[in-house]
């Protein structure tokens, strides 16, 4: 098998799906990535089906663009929105976090009881519910938006006390429910782990569904013989692209990923 060294296309609505490109690193290490930030449409989680498809068609679009080989669609209120759509539409393929996501949870409940933070959009489709049924059909779902998270997150205040407040507030409701486990449903989630752990407390397993998408991917590049197996050359490096502040998400991406990135580069996404 010669392998493929085409890189994988990763999006997400800002800097989220970095938390799905570090786990992409470190566990498929000679891949390359293609991410995009759609910077200047973010937050995603209060928006339509239709305008969430829009801008998900686009982006895919130019990702081809960048000649990707697979497609991970780091954002979880577009998995649950256009997923399904965009890989009847496409000829490579394409995976979300959703489905990874749900699967860890059920095995890592005991009690049969979980929670799932995430976007407007995510909580209201009923995805991860759906997905947890198929496999744990006794299983107790509940789900809480957090529409604050998102721009907190953007704005780099992951340990602000205003973020703790919020944190307070939105999680309150679920602590009352007897969760063993919480499913941070956005990818921007991860990035406030630790607030949301102290909070929740150590009886309550938080999951991330970056790791078990970065090894969905994985086997999805085995099976269909798309592996880097000569591995990434020198001077090759993963390339960030976002639809605008292209220095904020430097910066974060800076703190976030193993390596220093040079920059974004802003693009057009509305000419896609
Ligand atoms: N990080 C994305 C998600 O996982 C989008 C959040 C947003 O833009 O509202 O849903």
């Amino acid at each position: 098998m010669a392998g493929d060294e085409r890189p994988i296309g990763m999006f997400d609505s800002g800097v989220g799906g970095l938390t799905v490109a570090r786990e992409v690193m470190r566990n498929i290490p000679n891949e390359r990535i293609v991410y995009f930030g759609d910077t200047a449409r973010v937050p995603y989680g209060g928006k339509s089906k239709e305008t969430i498809l829009r801008y998900s068609r686009q982006i895919v679009h130019f990702l081809r663009t960048q000649n990707v080989k697979a497609i991970v669609v780091a954002c979880n209120t577009a998995s649950a929105f256009a997923l399904e759509e965009i890989r009847r539409e496409l000829d490579i393929p394409i995976i979300g976090v959703v489905k990874p996501g749900a699967r860890v949870a059920c095995l890592t409940t005991k009690n049969n009881r979980i929670g799932v933070i995430g976007t407007r959009g995510t909580i209201a489709s009923g995805l991860y519910t759906e997905f947890i049924r198929e496999i744990r059909p006794a299983a107790q779902v509940i789900g809480k938006a957090c529409p604050l998270f998102v721009p907190l997150v953007e704005e780099g205040m992951l340990k602000d006390p205003v973020t703790v407040e919020m944190a307070e507030r939105y999680l309150k409701e679920l602590k009352e429910q007897e969760i063993d486990t919480l499913i941070l449903g956005c990818t921007h989630y991860p990035l406030l782990r630790s607030v949301i752990g102290q909070i929740m407390g150590e009886k309550v397993t938080l999951v991330n569904p970056a790791y078990e998408t970065a090894l969905g991917l994985k086997e999805l590049l085995e099976r269909e013989g798309l592996m880097n197996v000569r591995g990434l050359e020198e001077g090759v490096s993963h390339r960030f692209f976002v639809s605008d502040a292209a220095e904020n998400f430097r910066e974060i991406a800076n703190h976030m990923l193993p390596m220093d990135i040079s920059g974004a580069c802003r693009i057009n996404i509305e000419e896609y």
